[in-house]
């Protein structure tokens, strides 16, 4: 099997070194010169454990290549992915599909015998049908078929979540793509990974679906945690005796500062989107989003209230800046709305985050970026950790205490125990665990 995967962002890169992997010769295709340059000589340009591992190991068995040539990577190929941007549109929750066309309108070009392609970017239902008529209405003599085969990784897990994954959707009408995919994703079936086939807007939506009920399992229990507050209970026990009913789920109910990232913010606005424009608005998926971005905000409050109602002057140290750990993701992250807020009400921020703050330098002005989590309280007067990076769960409390100025925490991961930070002469904050939810037990 030969395969040509079209953009090397992190779903292209991710699945195009996996596929490698899986034993196909792969050819990554880009633009960009310098990015292409660089994976030839190993520089992987994003953040993702063990990727650099496996691009260099597959690179070296000559199964993975990177090229600027769509046409000659194309040359042989069975299926040629389509992995490129989609940022957002013009309205809210529109992506801007002018790569993917404009993609399609390549491919259509170099069309040599049948040939699968396949939407691997997360789409609006809707576009690979507008990919099939694009390459149709250019090459009326073209051999191919068009599939949607979205992905559904975690950064920061994205290899394992490919290599390991709960299933594999694949939207395929006929016969002969169908085949060309299930051979792709051969060594899935020797871990009875279930594949699913559909037609390819069951597969579009499926996508938006999935991750609009996560979004929404996830502000459920935001939700249940601000009522925890309110009446002394513990979320986290709340979590744990609904997500044992198999039809709930243990997954996706940390409670924390609101999700954050790059698909679950896009994809919940672009599913509201389509439903709209289809007259079938999703109601719960749009109070969703709203509850959620207030919460990302009502964050920075939480900061202000434990500091006895103003942190003018004050000086705030955060920990983590990324959108979750294990990234140095930083979209939608938010840091990016709790810091500009404490900020304006005359707080001084000094940060510290492992991965992000490179990135985070190109949006939080003023902050000062700090080389570790000890030196970022330094004279501090509250630690508000926002990431719950492994490095930050086991802090040395003794010198956390002598290094603030009081001893003010805001945890809104929920990474320590509260009635533990009491015992410390902490007065700790964090989610949905109010201290008197543990007094009487
Ligand atoms: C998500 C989906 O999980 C993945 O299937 C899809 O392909 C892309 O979007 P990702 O954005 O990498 O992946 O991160 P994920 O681990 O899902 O976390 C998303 C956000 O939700 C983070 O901000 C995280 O902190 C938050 N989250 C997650 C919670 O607040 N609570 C949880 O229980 C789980």
């Amino acid at each position: 099997m030969r395969i040509a995967m079209l953009g090397t962002g992190y779903v292209g890169l991710v699945s195009g070194t996996c596929f490698s992997e899986f034993g196909t010769d792969v050819v990554c295709v880009d633009k960009d010169e310098a990015k292409i340059e660089g994976l030839r000589n190993g520089v992987i340009p994003i953040f993702e454990p063990g990727l650099e591992t496996l691009v260099k190991k597959n690179a070296a068995a000559g199964r993975l290549s990177f090229s600027l040539d769509l046409a000659e990577a194309a040359r042989d190929a069975d299926a040629i992915f389509i992995a490129v941007g989609t940022p957002p549109g013009p309205q809210d929750g529109q992506a801007d599909l002018s790569y993917v066309y404009q993609a399609a309108r390549e491919i259509a070009a170099v069309l040599d015998g049948y040939k699968v392609i396949i939407t691997k970017s997360t789409v609006p239902v809707g576009t690979g049908r507008e990919v099939e008529r694009i390459i149709r209405e250019a090459r009326p003599d073209a051999d191919f078929d068009v599939v949607s085969n979205p992905e559904f990784l975690r950064e920061g897990a994205a290899i394992n979540d490919f290599m390991r994954p709960d299933r594999v959707v694949i939207g395929a009408e006929s016969k002969r793509a169908q085949d060309v995919m299930a051979e792709l994703y051969r060594p899935l079936y020797l871990i009875e990974t279930p594949i699913i086939f559909t037609k390819l807007e069951t597969s579009e939506l499926i996508k938006y679906a999935g991750n609009a009920f996560l979004a929404t399992k996830i502000s459920f229990i935001n939700q249940m945690a601000d009522l925890c507050e309110k009446v002394g209970a513990d979320v986290h026990q709340v979590a744990k005796g609904i997500g044992l009913d198999g039809r709930i789920g243990r997954k996706f109910l940390h409670a924390g500062p609101g999700y954050g990232g790059s698909c679950f913010p896009k994809d919940t606005q672009a599913l509201a989107y389509t439903a709209r424009a289809n007259g079938a608005p999703v109601s719960l998926v749009e109070d969703v989003i709203s509850y959620n971005a207030a919460r990302k905000r009502g964050m920075a409050d939480k900061v202000i209230a434990h500091c006895g109602g103003t942190v003018a002057g004050k000086k705030v140290a955060v920990l983590g800046l990324t959108f979750k750990p294990n990234t140095d993701d930083m979209r939608d992250s938010p840091s990016l709305d709790i810091i500009p807020i404490l900020q304006a009400q005359g707080a001084t921020v000094s940060a510290y985050d492992p991965e992000g703050m490179e990135e985070a330098k190109k949006l939080l002005s003023d902050v000062t970026y700090c080389t570790g989590a000890y030196q970022a309280m330094e004279g501090a007067d509250v630690l508000v950790i926002v990431t719950e990076w492994n490095e930050f769960r086991r802090l040395d409390m003794d010198r956390v205490k002598s290094l603030l100025s009081a001893p003010l925490i805001v945890d809104l991961r929920n990474i320590y125990s509260p009635a533990e930070m009491a015992e410390d002469g902490f007065e700790y904050l964090s989610i949905g665990r109010p201290l008197s939810a543990f007094m009487d037990i």
